[in-house]
C-alpha cells in the first residue's frame, strides 16, 4: 500500500461521504423494497404510497412523525413542483410521468426518537407499439349469464383521492384492436380503465 493509494482511498471515501444525505447517515430501520411495484406510462399520473405509517411499524397515533421522499439515484429530497410532483402525507404523486422517472424512491419516516426507511419501485413503460390498452393488464374473470361487475384496478388512487375530498371523474373504455390505419392513434392509447386526474387541482 503506497501513499498514492492511501490518498486515493481517502479521496474516494470523502467523495462518497460527500454525496451521502441525512437519511443515509441516520440509523434508520430499513424496511427495504416495498413488494408492490407502481406501474405507469409516460404522461400519466403515478402514486407512490409509503406503508411505513402503520401500526406494524410503530404506534402511529401516539407518536408524531414526518415523511420525506428521496430519489434513490440522486439522493435528493423530492418536494412539490408545479405540474410534476406533489408530496402529501405518506404519498408521492408524479403528475406527468416521464420515462426517466423510472426508478426507486426512498421514503423516510422520522419520529422524535427514530427513523424508518423504505424503497418503492416505480416502473415507467412505453405502450406496446401496435397494441391497444396498457402494457400491464389487471385480469378479472366474469361469469356468463349472471350479473357481474369489473372493478377498477385504480382503487388505491380512488381511495386516496377520496381521503383528500378531491373531485375526480372516472371513465371506462373498451379497448378495441383497431386495424392498422383504421382509426386515430389516440384511440389505441385509451387504457381499459383510465381515470382522469386533473393536475394539482385534484390534490
Ligand atoms: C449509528 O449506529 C452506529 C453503530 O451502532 C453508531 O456507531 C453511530 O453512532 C450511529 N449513528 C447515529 C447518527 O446514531
Ligand atoms: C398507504 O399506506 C398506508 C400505511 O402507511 C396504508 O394504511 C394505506 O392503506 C395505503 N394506501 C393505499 C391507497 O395504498
Ligand atoms: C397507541 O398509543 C395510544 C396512546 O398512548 C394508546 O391508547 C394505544 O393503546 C396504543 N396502541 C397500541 C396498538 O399500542
Ligand atoms: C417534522 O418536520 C419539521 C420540519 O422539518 C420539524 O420541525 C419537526 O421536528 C419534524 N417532526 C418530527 C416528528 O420529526
Ligand atoms: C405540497 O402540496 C400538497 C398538496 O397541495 C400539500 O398538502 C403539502 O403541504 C405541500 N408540501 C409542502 C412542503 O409545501
Ligand atoms: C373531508 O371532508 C370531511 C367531511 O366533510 C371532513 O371531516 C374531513 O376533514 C375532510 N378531509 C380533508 C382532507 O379535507
Amino acid at each position: 500500500m503506497g501513499k498514492r493509494s492511501t490518498l486515493g482511498s481517502l479521496l474516494f471515501f470523502l467523495g462518497l461521504s460527500g454525496i451521502c444525505t441525512a437519511f443515509e447517515q441516520e440509523n434508520c430501520t430499513n424496511y427495504r423494497l416495498q413488494f408492490e411495484r407502481v406501474y405507469s406510462v409516460p404522461g400519466e399520473v403515478a402514486m407512490l404510497n409509503s406503508t411505513l405509517a402503520s401500526y406494524d411499524v410503530f404506534n402511529i397515533s401516539a407518536v408524531p412523525y414526518n415523511i420525506t421522499w428521496y430519489d434513490s439515484k440522486t439522493r435528493q429530497e423530492i418536494s412539490n413542483e408545479t405540474g410534476r410532483t406533489v408530496v402529501r402525507g405518506e404519498t408521492l404523486w408524479f403528475l406527468n410521468t416521464r420515462l426517466d422517472n423510472d426508478g426507486e424512491y426512498v421514503s423516510v419516516l422520522r419520529t422524535p426518537s427514530g427513523c424508518y426507511r423504505q424503497n418503492t419501485r416505480l416502473i415507467v413503460e412505453l405502450p406496446v407499439p401496435g397494441k391497444c390498452g396498457r402494457p400491464r393488464k389487471a385480469g378479472q374473470t366474469i361469469n356468463k349469464g349472471v350479473t357481474e361487475y369489473l372493478s377498477c384496478p385504480l382503487k388505491e388512487y380512488i381511495s386516496k383521492l377520496n381521503s383528500y375530498n378531491s373531485t375526480y371523474s372516472l371513465m371506462w373504455y373498451k379497448v378495441q384492436q383497431l386495424l392498422l390505419g383504421a382509426g386515430p392513434a389516440q384511440m389505441c392509447q385509451a387504457g381499459i380503465c383510465f381515470s382522469q386526474l386533473e393536475e394539482t387541482s385534484a390534490l
